[in-house]
């Protein structure tokens, strides 16, 4: 089966709407110089909540071909839980995807692999895809236990969807330790765990749901290194943050292809 590879730009807490607009407009511009075909690659930017109306915004008015989402949501539909943000108020804002369970949310908001599940289902039960983060920190890598740690996660995330459901996800695999440092799993590295997780899924659910799922490596992800990365038999896409800042180098990345 043939699985879209997925570019997808995490912003992370950077750039205000102003900025926002600036790095869309470039990014269309860049694209279009280069002669992007969203059939080999699509490509996501995920801004802050903040900057999500005026993304969206810019990217309708010119029909620019990206899709968008956010960095969290909420497991609640609406009510007294200030600071939150519903699937409901994502939808209304045409987003397509939503990133659950990044590293960062689970050190310094104490996600665990049951909330991310829950979370995953809440996008899906509303029409969006959810990117569902796994990945291990530097001391289980050194251990060698990291292919075990990761299925753990994935049999928790995976838990409350449906074989249906799964298949219209995606996986993120991001080595903590490879996040932001310039530390980057070599491809071998990659397709270890992404293959081991796609191997898992067809073990929890059947076949075809693991044919379909795609599983994206993140980690310092930049224009130099995606095409290794990309070659690898189970990656099928990246989950790029800082370079995907840079809209020269995140439009290289999402044209990996070429
Ligand atoms: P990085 O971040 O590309 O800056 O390493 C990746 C991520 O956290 O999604």
């Amino acid at each position: 089966m043939a699985r879209t590879p997925l570019m997808a730009g995490n912003w992370k807490m950077n750039l205000d709407h102003l900025e926002a607009n600036q790095l869309i407009q470039k990014l269309s511009f860049t694209l279009a110089d280069a002669g992007y075909d969203p059939s080999q690659s699509e490509a996501v930017v995920i801004p802050p909540f903040t900057d999500i109306r005026t993304v969206q915004t810019a990217i309708d008015a010119d029909s620019v071909p990206l899709k968008y989402g956010a960095q969290n949501v909420s497991t609640h539909d609406n009510g007294a839980f200030t600071g939150d943000i519903s699937t409901a108020m994502l939808v209304k804002l045409g987003c397509s995807y939503v990133v659950v369970g990044h590293s960062e949310r689970r050190e310094y908001h104490g996600e665990t692999n049951e909330i991310v599940g829950e979370k995953a289902k809440k996008v899906l039960d509303a029409g969006m895809v959810p990117i569902m983060c796994c990945g291990e920190a530097l001391d289980i890598r050194k251990e060698g236990t990291h292919v075990d740690f990761v299925l753990g996660q994935i049999s928790q995330m995976l838990a409350p969807l449906s074989a249906q459901q799964v298949a219209q996800s995606v996986i993120a695999y991001e080595p903590i330790w490879a996040i932001g440092t310039g530390e980057v799993a070599t491809p071998a590295d990659a397709q270890e765990v992404c293959g081991a997780i796609r191997r898992h899924v067809a073990e929890l659910f059947d076949q075809t749901t693991a044919d379909a799922v795609r599983i994206q490596y993140g980690g310092s992800v930049k224009a130099s290194n995606v095409r290794d990365i990309m070659a690898q038999p189970d990656v099928d896409g990246a989950l790029v943050g800082g370079a995907s800042l840079k809209p020269e180098e995140f439009a290289k990345i999402i044209m990996f292809y070429a």
